[in-house]
């Protein structure tokens, strides 16, 4: 039987991983996956999640199981994180999942569930595990232009053009902020025409929700978001712990599902029941269980704010300083937009072999496409990293 497998895609963000890993070379810098990292190199355990974890520590009485769509005061309190007020607490429903990406194939085999017929419309560029899980699941996907490579800025007459393709019934896969690749984002006008779109031709909006904070900040950040998920009857949402509560290997994600009515509201909850079971039982719980505790208390909560916030400051001023180097080393405007990005992500629109020459000749790892991971970048790296570009571009 084993023989019969074949070589499966590598993931082009897990291979870079890899290269960047076995690269013995003395200063090497790694912009590829969307880690966080302070001035130090280091990725932090955030101070509120250390507390809490100290205090699920001496609290914890028992390891036994906890429930199938995993503790609900968790999401809960990602519920009211993601939504705020936007959409009434009796519409949603949501499970907790393995991180963010848990969140999508769960939300994904939960469309396949309902309508196979569904298309889901991805925007070009997009995550590419996006349209790997969908391919997987056999779902059918189309794209919509979104991203304008002489600009660097969102092209949002050809994604409005390429979306009004879409039939009633097809799900847009959105981005809620901080666009994974190219760190361009759609501002609240923009939001508000895709609201008016969506609403027109009747389509389900999944938004893809991975870096709430990162951007201008938790709520700010979620303010278009919220505004479509307010107008329309059905939409749903993964959202991640991963980068906002820095728990990445704790895996700590929730899928949640807004319905038009309680019926519905509770069809949907017994598909996400029904999906975790499938899948793998029960969510795992000790990163979910940190950020109950964390959320459910006020100075922990504010703490973890607080840091959040830093490293959202670092981030944005780590970009100002990037595009001042690079319009210095390039003597060009050509890389300003660095600056209006926002998260941890922006592509730099290199042509590929400027990307392998940064690797080869640098040692400097982006993903093939020229997304650079902002907070991959050590303090004396601004300055290299410009030169490089200006280098390889020359
Ligand atoms: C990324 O895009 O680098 C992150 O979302 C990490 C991942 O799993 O790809």
């Amino acid at each position: 039987m084993l023989e019969l497998l074949k070589p499966q895609p590598a993931d082009k963000i897990i291979a870079l991983m890899g290269l960047y890993a076995a690269d013995p070379r003395d200063g090497k810098i790694d912009l590829g996956v969307g880690v966080y990292k302070d001035a130090n190199g280091k990725t932090p355990i955030m101070r509120a999640v250390k507390a809490a974890e100290a205090r699920l520590h001496e609290a914890q009485t028992s390891k036994s199981y906890v429930g199938l769509l995993g503790d609900l005061s968790f999401v809960d309190a990602m519920r009211n994180l993601v939504l705020g007020t936007s959409v009434a607490a009796d519409r949603v429903t949501g499970a907790q999942t393995p991180g963010g990406t848990g969140a999508i194939r769960q939300l994904a085999e939960l469309v396949k569930l309902a309508n196979p017929q569904a298309t889901v419309w991805l925007s070009d560029p997009t995550w590419p595990n996006h349209p790997a899980i969908l391919k997987h699941l056999d779902i059918p996907t189309q794209s919509y232009r979104y991203f304008d490579a002489a600009t660097c800025e969102v092209n949002f007459d050809a994604m409005m053009e390429d979306l009004e393709q879409a039939q009633a019934g097809d799900v847009v896969l959105l981005h809620g902020c901080c666009h994974n690749p190219t760190g361009a984002n759609l501002d609240l006008l923009q939001w508000r025409a895709v609201t008016d779109l969506v609403l027109r031709k009747g389509l389900i909006p999944f938004v893809d929700l991975a870096y709430q904070g990162f951007g201008d900040g938790l709520e700010d950040d979620v303010q278009g978001m919220r505004h479509l998920l307010g107008a329309v009857p059905q939409a749903m949402v993964a959202a991640s712990c991963s980068k906002n509560f820095g728990l990445y290997r704790d895996r700590v994600g929730v899928a949640l599902v807004i319905a038009p009515d309680e019926k519905t509201r509770d069809l949907a909850k017994g598909a996400l029941s029904s999906l975790n079971r499938l899948n793998y039982s029960f969510p795992p719980d000790h990163g979910a269980a940190l950020v109950s505790i964390l959320m459910n208390d006020a100075d922990l909560r504010a703490d973890w704010q607080a840091e959040l916030e830093e490293m959202r400051t670092g981030m944005l001023d780590l970009r100002t300083g990037l595009a001042e180097e690079l319009r210095r080393a390039t003597n060009s405007d050509r890389f300003d937009f660095v600056a209006n990005h926002r998260g941890m992500f922006s592509r730099l629109g290199l042509p590929p072999e400027a990307v392998e020459k940064l690797r080869d000749e640098h040692a400097i790892y982006m993903v093939g496409d020229s997304r650079i991971n902002i907070a991959g970048l050590p303090k004396d790296g601004l300055t290299r990293l410009a030169q490089a570009v200006a280098a390889v571009l020359s």
